[in-house]
């Protein structure tokens, strides 16, 4: 008995510290093999009496199962430590750096767009559009300009070929005639801005054949000229990011403004560099009036109810005077160079909370 003690004791201890696989299994072999330690003693009983067999035989069972249990254990225990050798050898070092990506960036003219739309639409103005391709009627007679009018000449149109009905569309000269559009679509009160390209046949280092202008037409019962400063002063402050920017009313003409004005705001410069607000210069940046009651008339709104008023604006004009950018004809040169210098990050949207 003390021999089987001893033995299980010994073998046990063995295994519960077999270095490896093929150690374990070597051990195994040397116990409970065909001429193993254990195998042996179990093939000696056949010599014993049956009542020593029994008592030998039991106990020389425990010693195989405690055995053979010892070296279950274990080669769990080895086969865990070598799957963890394989995962830690196998790892895939995600933390490589990933391929750069390449953000693009947006264009000013949509970046400018934005910020229109982030401070007219914390006034209260809802976006419209209109079509590129224009009748005659809303971009010119609509607006109080008859065919024989001088204002055509200035336009530059762009005629389009006689259609089928024997009518000659135009490249829509400014977004006036989203104006018409508006009226005519259902009643007022209106308070809209129009952001959108442009057609005129010019081009030089500040005209461009295609470019982009916003309008405004607000119209209700007591709309009135009041309004129509109030309104472009604080759009003025807050797009050039100067609080007490001053502003001039000039008189000017439209025909479809009556009276009409142009609105200039005051700048300097300091060397090469274009100081808005500060200085004793004036830069015309828009054209604006009260709508001319022929115009609410044309368009189905009685002049005897509703006034309101108008303006337009060219968006190059007021980014290269906000962004110091001093020529227009790199808008459209799709210049890369240009384009990363210039550029707005695209993920943050000017808002009047967040800033412009
Ligand atoms: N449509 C005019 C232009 O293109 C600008 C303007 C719009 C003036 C609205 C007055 C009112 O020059």
């Amino acid at each position: 008995m003390d021999e089987l003690t001893e033995l299980e004791k010994e073998l046990t201890a063995r295994v519960a510290e077999a270095a490896d696989l093929a150690a374990l299994e070597a051990l195994r072999v040397e116990a409970l093999g065909k001429k193993g330690r254990i195998t042996q003693k179990m093939k000696a009983l056949g010599g014993l009496d049956p009542e020593a067999r029994r008592a030998a035989g039991q106990a020389l069972n425990e010693v195989k199962t405690a055995v053979s249990d010892a070296i279950d254990i274990r080669r769990r225990g080895l086969e865990d430590l070598a799957l963890d050798a394989r995962l830690a050898d196998e790892r895939i070092d995600v933390s490589l750096p990933a391929r750069p990506a390449t953000m693009g960036s947006l264009h000013p003219i949509g970046q400018t767009i934005d910020e229109l739309v982030a401070i007219f639409g914390e006034m209260g103005f809802a976006v419209a559009e209109g079509p590129h391709i224009e009748s005659d009627f809303h971009n010119f007679s609509a607006l109080n300009i008859p065919p024989d009018h001088p204002a055509r000449q200035e336009h530059d149109t762009f005629y389009l070929p006689e259609d089928s009905a024997g009518e000659r569309k135009v490249l829509r000269t400014h977004t006036s005639p989203v104006q018409i559009r508006t009226m005519m679509d259902g009643p007022p009160p209106y308070r809209i801005i129009v952001p959108g390209r442009t057609f005129r046949a010019d081009h030089d280092a500040t005209h461009s054949p295609m470019f982009h202008q916003v309008e405004g037409l607000v119209v209700d019962r007591a709309t009135h000229m009041g309004h129509l400063k109030g309104t472009l002063t604080a759009f003025c402050r807050a797009f050039f990011g100067v609080e007490d920017l001053p502003l001039r009313f000039r008189p000017s003409y439209f025909p479809f403004t009556e009276p009409s004005a142009e609105v200039d705001i005051a700048y300097g410069r300091e060397g090469d560099q274009l100081k808005i607000g500060a200085g004793s210069d004036w830069l015309e940046i828009l054209g604006c009036g009260m709508v001319h009651p022929k115009v609410l008339a044309n368009c189905g709104v009685d002049p005897d109810v509703y006034q309101g008023y108008a303006f337009g604006m060219g968006i190059e004009r007021i980014a290269m005077l906000k962004y110091g950018m001093p020529d227009l004809r790199p808008f459209y040169d799709s210049d890369l160079r240009w384009l990363r210098h210039y550029g707005f990050l695209p993920l943050e949207q000017p808002s009047m909370v967040r800033g412009l």
